[in-house]
């Protein structure tokens, strides 16, 4: 798969560690940054990885910030975006097989390099299942729209 990776400053370190094991699952990887350590703000990021994911120039998004909070709800404003902050694989995995979750969030602060890895993985392993969650994803559809 293709997938777009940003963070800010906080999540900086984290990022190449994550490019690193995206690359040895077999997944190309687009960094959107930063690329040094200097002060720069979530909202950035969050937006130009969700961009990318809805253009479909990737497939799926990775934000890491000092919570995964911040670049998650800046991720979310992008329309058809659902992205997921997660610090335990078993959210993450379920996130995309109930809530078709197009962009995964974490906190460099909250986790550790290997538990990030394995949320990572979880995510990726997992597809959406459809059936009853189909509705509910279009019922989310119709609420954003509500908001045009
Ligand atoms: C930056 O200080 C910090 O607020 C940011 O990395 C993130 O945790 C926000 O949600």
């Amino acid at each position: 798969m293709k997938i777009a990776i940003g963070s800010d400053h906080v999540g900086f370190e984290l990022k190449p560690i994550i490019v690193e094991y995206l690359k040895e699952l077999g997944h190309e990887v687009e960094d959107f940054g930063p690329f040094s350590t200097e002060r720069t703000d979530y909202p950035v990021y969050g937006q130009q990885v969700a961009q990318s994911v809805i253009s479909e120039q990737n497939d799926l998004g990775i934000l890491i910030c000092g919570t995964g909070v911040g670049i998650s709800i800046a991720a979310n404003k992008i329309k058809g975006i659902r992205a997921v902050v997660c610090s335990e694989p078993y959210s993450a995995k379920l996130s995309r097989e109930h809530n078709n979750t197009n962009v995964l969030a974490f906190g460099s602060r909250v986790v550790g390099a290997e538990l990030a890895k394995m949320i990572v993985k979880e995510w990726l392993d997992a597809s959406f299942e459809g059936g009853r969650h189909e509705k509910r994803i279009k019922m989310l559809n119709a609420l954003e729209k509500s908001n045009d």
